[in-house]
């Protein structure tokens, strides 16, 4: 970070980063791995596959109603060299969903496939809220049913467990978008308006005039009271009872059922579901997902039933912090070699290289400072083992490893190093 009591020198550039956007230092790094590795072991234990995309997309894809006006408003988009509108994508579904129909008749069924993919959206920054994050992508695809929304629900939980989380610390709200539709036809809300009457249901929590304002979007007053108090009437469905049951089995039990779940998305068709932290210092969602049965129809095939959700790094982060669940940071490096004389330089590297082939990461010091200076680097950087090279380790061909948290020494050599190394790293 620049300093803050000085500007920066006229024609410097900044080293702020972009607004919205992070940089990773290693032990953000560190935490990041944490979690993506945590999120990817959880999705293959279910058996699902790993793919990736390219950020970039055409623009169209998100005007052909894949996404909801929400993320559209909040796109980067730019018009390439080759005067073709591309947009960095704001969600992963659209191109999962165009991937699986591109090669619908290939792609044995059910398939289950995860990614974790950066996404953009201009968002106004906040905490939970950024304009670029990393979401894990899980979706089955060619199954309907509660079997299959459970999988997906299970993958949610057994994510929030493998971080050490229990089930006091969150909770899975589940609506159903049947319910919508169901209340949608007993007041007679016009087809082309439910849509956008759904998305301002899913801001609702955010809005204090809520009623009015679904007063002035369906311009009928006695309508909107109607459509209010069906919603607060209704508790819950058979449906999702039969899911709950579903979950518990799998012994998942922080399901509620929250009809005033309903997600942005034009795109669902069934169950939805977020998962919140219990922490009220989060506000903002660490899960959002459910069922979309027509969304590959678009791409001009048969409509394949899918289930699945998007889970946030940034949230993901705030939830381990909140809960003192984070991990304390361990370098990749297990050894630093100190030179105590310059003319001991080659000698360090060629036992650097002899240590690397039997595995063990071993940076070399090359800043010429006193041996003191270079092991309080060493422990700064939290190396956990040092071993000073001179002219006496080079004649002898004996070294002395220093663990840096006991103060423990052993003098061994070279063959010796990486089995006491990995012995002692346990
Ligand atoms: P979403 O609710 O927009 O859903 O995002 C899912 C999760 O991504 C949120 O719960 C949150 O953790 C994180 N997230 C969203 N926006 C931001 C942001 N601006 N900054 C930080 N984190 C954020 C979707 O995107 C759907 N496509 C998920 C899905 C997959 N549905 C079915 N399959």
């Amino acid at each position: 970070m620049a300093p803050k009591d000085k500007a920066p020198k006229k024609d410097c550039v900044s080293t702020e980063s972009y607004k919205g956007v992070r940089d990773f230092y290693p032990e953000d790094q560190f935490i990041q791995r944490y979690i993506f590795e945590h999120m990817e072991r959880v999705c293959e234990l279910f058996g699902y596959e790993e793919y990736n995309a390219s950020i970039l997309e055409h623009a169209e894809l998100y005007r052909s109603k894949t996404s909801e006006e929400i993320v559209n408003e909040q796109t980067y988009t730019f018009t390439d060299r080759g005067d073709r509108e591309v947009t960095l994508r704001p969600e992963m579904t659209p191109t999962f969903a165009r991937m699986i129909a591109a090669k619908a008749r290939e792609i044995p069924l059910p398939a289950r496939w995860y990614t974790i993919a950066n996404v953009f959206r201009y968002e106004r920054p906040q905490r939970g809220r950024l304009r670029e994050h990393w979401q894990l992508n899980a979706d089955l695809v060619g199954v309907s049913g509660a079997h299959a929304d459970a999988e997906i629900l299970a993958i949610a939980h057994g994510i929030m467990m493998s971080f050490g989380a229990t089930e006091r610390d969150f909770e899975i709200r589940i609506s159903d978008r049947r319910i919508l539709d169901t209340i949608y036809d007993s007041v007679r809300i016009d087809l082309d308006i439910r849509a956008q009457v759904t998305r301002l249901l899913d801001r609702r929590a955010k809005m204090d005039d809520f009623e009015t304002v679904i007063m002035e979007a369906l311009g009928n007053a006695e309508q909107a009271a109607a459509l209010i108090d069906h919603l607060k009437r209704t508790t819950s469905t058979s449906y999702l009872e039969e899911l709950r049951i579903e979950l518990e089995h799998m012994g998942i039990n922080n399901m509620v059922v929250d009809t005033k779940i309903t997600r942005g998305f034009d795109y669902y068709t069934g169950m939805v579901f977020e998962v919140f932290d219990s922490d009220p210092a989060n506000r903002r969602s660490l899960f959002g997902g459910g069922r979309y049965d027509n969304l590959l129809s678009l791409f001009g095939g048969d409509p394949i039933p899918s289930v699945g959700f998007g889970m946030g790094d940034v949230t993901a982060r705030d939830f381990l912090e909140s809960h003192n669940l984070l991990p304390s940071y361990v370098p990749a490096t297990e050894l630093m070699i100190a030179i105590i004389e310059e003319s001991a330089t080659s000698h360090a590297m060629r036992l650097a290289q002899d240590l690397r082939r039997e595995d063990v990461t071993v940076a070399v010091n090359f800043s010429s400072k006193k041996i003191g200076d270079q092991i309080r680097q060493a422990d700064k950087l939290k190396i956990p083992f040092v071993i000073a090279v001179g002219s006496q380790e080079r004649e002898t061909g004996r070294y002395t490893i220093k663990n840096l948290a006991t103060g423990h020494e052993i003098t061994l050599p070279a063959e010796r190093i990486a089995e006491h190394l990995f012995s002692a790293l346990g």
